[in-house]
């Protein structure tokens, strides 16, 4: 089963992308987000078929353990904003 970890997931762009796995058949989805701009209605109609973690990507100690196990990692940076998708297929 793979797990994916889509941070900034309760953003515009994070939300979609959440969408999209479900849409493909993920079953393991968790969303890193700290909710500067995110909204928890962003997910509202996924909010049963995934995790949602409050934290902040830039403190290691925190989004460690989330991400822990992780095989594959896809980041995208843009002003200051990060979205990350770590993708763990075994
Ligand atoms: N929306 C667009 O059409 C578009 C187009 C091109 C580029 N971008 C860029 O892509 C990025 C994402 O866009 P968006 O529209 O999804 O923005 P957004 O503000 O809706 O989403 C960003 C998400 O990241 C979260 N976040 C921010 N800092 C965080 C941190 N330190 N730890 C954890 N979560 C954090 C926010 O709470 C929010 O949920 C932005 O940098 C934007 O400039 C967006």
């Amino acid at each position: 089963m793979s797990k994916y970890v889509v941070t900034g997931g309760a953003g515009f762009i994070g939300s979609a992308l959440v969408r999209g796995l479900l849409r493909q058949g993920a079953s393991n989805v968790v969303v890193i987000d700290n909710f500067s701009s995110g909204r928890a209605e962003n997910l509202e109609d996924v909010v049963s078929s995934i995790e949602i973690e409050r934290a902040d990507i830039r403190c290691y100690d925190q989004i460690a353990p989330l991400v822990r196990g992780a095989l594959r990692r896809w980041r995208r940076e843009a002003g200051g904003l990060c979205g990350v998708l770590v993708g763990v297929r075994r």
